[in-house]
Parts: C-alpha cells; sequence; structure tokens
C-alpha cells in the first residue's frame, strides 16, 4: 500500500510516541517516572470548567463560525493588547484546535513550494514537518550552548536568502526553556524587517518564566515588525488545558482569512462550548497561573541541581517553560538509543534530543511532582553510571 508522498516525507511524533509508551507501562503496573509529557500536572481551573458546563446547559452545541466565537475572538484581541501590547482587532484573529492546528493552518495557507522557514535548531518538534507538509523547505540553523541556544541576529542574517519566507521564533523554547531577552528579541525583529521577511512567534509559553525574565511579543516591538508578525499562542499550557483543543493566530487579515477558509474545509469551528471555557480563561481569575508557576519554580531548582550531580551530564539553566534540556555526550549513545534503554531498564522516560534537532542531548519535562523528580534522577544517575 502506497501512502501520498506528503505522509511519507513527514516524521510521526517521538514525543507523542514515547509519552504514549510511557502511559502503557504505568497501565500495565510499572512504576515509570515520566519526563516526557509536554502538559502541566494540574487540573483545569475550576471556574473555566464552570464556564463550559453552562454553556452546554445553555445549548451551546451547534456549529458556530469557524473563525471561532466572537466574543473568543473579542476576548483575545483584548488579552494581545493587555498582555503583549499588539494591536488587533476580531478580525485578526482564528480559534484554532490548539497551538499546533494554529501553526499548521497559518503553514498551509502561507507557505508555497520554493518558499523557505527559517527555524532555529533545537526546534519543537513539528515545526519542520508542518513546513514540508505545506510543501515548503525548513532551513534549520543550529544554536549553540554557549549562546543559551537561542539564535543570534547575525546567524539568522546570514540564513535569508531570496527565497526565505518566514521566521519561527519560539520563547520561551519548547525543548530549551530558554527566554530571548527583549534586547534578542528587538534585534530579531530588526533583521526581520531589514530583510522584509516574516515572523511567526509561538508563545505558548509566554506566562511560564522564572527568575524576573521578561517575555517580549516580537510584534510589539514596533510597527514595522508589527506588520510581518503572526503571533500564535494557545491555552494548553497557561491553563493547564491541553485536553481542551484551543489556540489561536493573530495576524494582518488577509492571512487570517486564508486560515478561515482552509479551516472552513477541514475542521470547520473549535467545539463550541469549549470556546466558552477559553473566554473564562482569558477573562476570570488567574491566581491559579501563579499556583502553577510556584510549583514548577521549586521544581526547576531541584531538577537543575540533581542533573548537574550526575557526572557526565549537564544543562544550561532555563528561565521558562518546563524543560531541560541535558547534555548526554559525554555517555558516548545516541540519544535514541539512550532514551529508549533508560525507559526499558529504569522507568524513566525522557524525549531523545534527536526529535528536536539536538542529537546529543535529552529533554526532561519538569511537569511532575518532586517525589517522582527525586527518584526519576535517582534513577538516571544509576543508568549514566552503569554505561
Ligand atoms: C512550542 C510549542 N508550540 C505549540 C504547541 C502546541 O500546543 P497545543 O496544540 O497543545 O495548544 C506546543 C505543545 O507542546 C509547544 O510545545
Amino acid at each position: 500500500m502506497k501512502l501520498a508522498s506528503r505522509i511519507r516525507q513527514v516524521t510521526p511524533s517521538m514525543t507523542l510516541d514515547i509519552a504514549a509508551k510511557a502511559k502503557a507501562m504505568k497501565k500495565d503496573g510499572l512504576d515509570v517516572c515520566s519526563f516526557s509529557a509536554g502538559e502541566p500536572d494540574f487540573d483545569t481551573p475550576r471556574h473555566i470548567c464552570e464556564a463550559a458546563k453552562t454553556a452546554i446547559d445553555q445549548g451551546k452545541t451547534r456549529y458556530g463560525p469557524a473563525a471561532g466565537e466572537p466574543a473568543l475572538r473579542d476576548a483575545i484581541a483584548q488579552k494581545l493588547q493587555t498582555d503583549n501590547q499588539l494591536s488587533y482587532s476580531r478580525d485578526n484573529v482564528l480559534v484554532t484546535n490548539g497551538g499546533k492546528h494554529a501553526l499548521y493552518n497559518l503553514m498551509m495557507a502561507f507557505i508555497e513550494p520554493g518558499d523557505e522557514v527559517i527555524i532555529p535548531s533545537p526546534y519543537w518538534v513539528s515545526y519542520p514537518e508542518m513546513v514540508k507538509l505545506a510543501g515548503g523547505t525548513p532551513v534549520v540553523v543550529p544554536t549553540t550552548v554557549e549562546n543559551n541556544y537561542k539564535i543570534t541576529a547575525e546567524q539568522l542574517r546570514a540564513a535569508i536568502t531570496p527565497n526565505t519566507r518566514l521566521f519561527v521564533l519560539n520563547s520561551p523554547s519548547n525543548p530549551t526553556g530558554m527566554v530571548y531577552t527583549p534586547a534578542e528579541i528587538r534585534a530579531l525583529a530588526a533583521v526581520v524587517v531589514e530583510a522584509d521577511i516574516w515572523v511567526v512567534s509561538d508563545e505558548i509559553y509566554e506566562k511560564i518564566v522564572y527568575d524576573g525574565a521578561e517575555h517580549l511579543s516580537i510584534g510589539a516591538v514596533g510597527p514595522e515588525i508589527f506588520k510581518r508578525t503572526i503571533t500564535c499562542n494557545g491555552f494548553a499550557k497557561a491553563y493547564a488545558m491541553t485536553g481542551w483543543r484551543l489556540g489561536y493566530l493573530a495576524a494582518p487579515e488577509e492571512i487570517i482569512q486564508g486560515t478561515i477558509t482552509l479551516q472552513s474545509h477541514t475542521t470547520s469551528n473549535v467545539c463550541t462550548f469549549a470556546q466558552y471555557g477559553a473566554i473564562a480563561a482569558l477573562t476570570g481569575p488567574t491566581d491559579s497561573i501563579g499556583t502553577m508557576l510556584s510549583a514548577f519554580t521549586k521544581r526547576r531548582l531541584a531538577i537543575i541541581n540533581m542533573v548537574r550531580n550526575i557526572d557526565g551530564l549537564s544543562c544550561g539553566e532555563p528561565d521558562g517553560a518546563f524543560y531541560l534540556l541535558v547534555d548526554i555526550s559525554q555517555v558516548g549513545m545516541a540519544s535514541e538509543q539512550f532514551c529508549k534503554a533508560l525507559l526499558d531498564e529504569k522507568y524513566v522516560a525522557t524525549i531523545p534530543g534527536v526529535a528536536f534537532g539536538a542529537e546529543g542531548t535529552i529533554r526532561i519535562s519538569y511537569a511532575t511532582d518532586l517525589d517522582t523528580i527525586e527518584r526519576g534522577m535517582e534513577r538516571l544517575s544509576g543508568f549514566v553510571r552503569s554505561r
């Protein structure tokens, strides 16, 4: 059976694969310590759930506009103005089935065969695959540990060719956890404007920053960059709503119109009553974000110390998201082989760096409790010692 070449050129998501295997092992009764999931280990705040339940009771169970519920599009535009200093209105906003779907819609509506899309590595697994699905060419620009895995303005400038259409920026980053400083964001914005290309800014981890790190939306740097910016975000990480599948794109109206057309022939509207939960997330109390953040803050410090105490491993000090990218190059194993053996022998689930274009590393998600972190790092230490 021959599948379409479109799908044959795409690599399945390794992160979802390993997380599923770890879950299955847990279900079989094995004592698995999982550091693979990219999701907060918190429940969706009550008031958000209640809003969705009320929406069901009120009969908000029918088809809605492909672009999203008008009230949610307004709330998103308001949020972008208040939190991010981005002046969008309802017509600049598309509600999607998660941040992933927002980016996919964008690539399909915006990228043509021959277009190059610059992606700094380590990158989130889906970026290059989405570009390929859209027929574009991912141009991966490796970053360095010395520069905290952040692309520099010089590296970006050097990667631009006449075919460059889009630059993908993700800060705070998955998988590195690194946050670009406002000065770094401004320098990148200047290159984008100078080369007259576009930038998509994936800001899904914007609320999860530590130690006074500041998140600056690249579109807020000035009017010239704003014209060339597409902002992508979602509800999964900040509000512990991974299963709700809610995200959004904000961009100049023409781009949004293109993505609405695409969505109208593919998924139609996002689950109507779920969108009322999203409105409550944006307009209701935000103390749950603070609670989550203080738990992540403790875990982050604990896990960094534990990893640094393991001979043969090293890591930086990321100031955002809930991931730690650990250098395993001294152990002398390929990252996939390392992660498979660690899961099989020690029941510890992590993600091989090769999935993020970062061979020689593994990604540890610390969106899990301190007890699991302690037990898991103890096992990781034993595993490295045995090699
Ligand atoms: C960098 C990044 N962007 C986008 C997403 C998509 O999130 P979702 O589709 O769950 O909203 C994720 C999820 O892991 C991510 O890590």
